[in-house]
């Protein structure tokens, strides 16, 4: 007998179970998209364990954000202003860490003092030495008879202090229209202050700046500190402030200042003894 027939009644009609099967099919159905979306899941709050590609990838943002400033067009350079400070902060920790600013200062600087100049910096960890960079290798090896003040401007001055030399108003200071006055108050302020760095407030053309100015002792040698002096009172008319009875920095002068191995608090003190215009 067929089960449509309309005289027999079932307590279930065909189409009700009909309607089971494909309920039924709908919730295995589910229930195995369920499972797979469980056991793929990653799991909240735990660990993910990383392969080598995705570790490098980590090391290379991360590097790269060291790198990270741009430069414009017209030869400037821009940089966030906390990033270049903890830039700072991160370099100078690490080599003194790695002790590679005891090796590349004595390399640099074939003075008995130079070692002695390091040990003293390696005392105010975070500051007084915390220009040691990757590139302090480069300087010492390949030291140039003549050294290039345009090119260590670039290398190491311009990202704070800009290609124009007018830096970042309440940021980093000036040095163009500002590094003659301060030669012509104190010839030896600016060595030591390349060599050792400067932390503590000061004013500039009625601008105060409070940040840190890093050491360059382990990353460049007495001669590379002398041309690049040279260098920025040319670059923007600052020789004129000077005058003819200015003797050109030289590699002795900078040894000289070297061998005192000041702190940056040091410097700082010397600047506000400054008579500046
Ligand atoms: C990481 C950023 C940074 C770099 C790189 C840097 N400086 Fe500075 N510089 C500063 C800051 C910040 C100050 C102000 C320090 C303070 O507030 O005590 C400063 C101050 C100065 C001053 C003014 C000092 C004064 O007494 O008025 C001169 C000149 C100067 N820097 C020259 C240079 C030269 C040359 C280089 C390259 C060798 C250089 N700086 C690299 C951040 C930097």
């Amino acid at each position: 007998m067929p089960a449509d027939d309309p005289t027999r009644r079932y307590v279930v009609s065909a189409a009700q179970v009909r309607l089971g099967y494909a309920l039924g099919g709908i919730g295995a159905v589910s229930l195995i998209v369920a499972v797979l979306i469980l056991a793929t899941a990653r799991p909240q709050g735990a660990y993910v364990t990383v392969d080598a590609t995705q570790h490098e990838a980590a090391l290379d943002r991360a590097d790269a954000e060291l790198r990270g400033f741009d430069v414009r067009d017209d030869g400037s350079a821009r940089i966030d202003i906390e990033h270049a400070m903890r830039l700072v902060a991160e370099r100078g920790t690490s080599a003194v860490n790695g002790g590679a600013a005891a090796t590349t200062a004595a390399a640099s600087d074939a003075t008995t003092d130079a070692a002695a100049t390091t040990d003293g910096a390696t005392d105010d960890a975070t500051t007084a030495d915390a220009t040691s960079d990757a590139t302090s290798a480069d300087a010492s090896a390949a030291a140039p008879p003549a050294a290039d003040g345009a090119a260590l401007y670039a290398q190491h001055c311009v990202a704070c202090h800009q290609a124009n030399g007018q830096g970042l108003p309440g940021a980093f200071p000036p040095i163009a229209n500002h590094i003659g006055d301060l030669v012509a108050a104190d010839r030896t302020y600016p060595v030591q202050l390349l060599l050792y760095g400067m932390a503590g407030p000061i004013t500039v053309d009625g601008t105060t700046y409070n940040g840190l100015m890093p050491a360059f002792a382990a990353s460049m040698n007495d001669a590379e500190i002398a041309a690049l002096l040279e260098h920025v009172l040319d670059a923007w008319g600052d020789r004129a402030v000077v005058g003819d009875g200015h003797e050109p920095y030289t590699a002795e002068d900078v040894a000289a200042e070297r061998a005192e191995s000041l702190t940056n608090a040091q410097v700082h003190e010397r600047r506000m003894a400054l008579t500046l215009p």
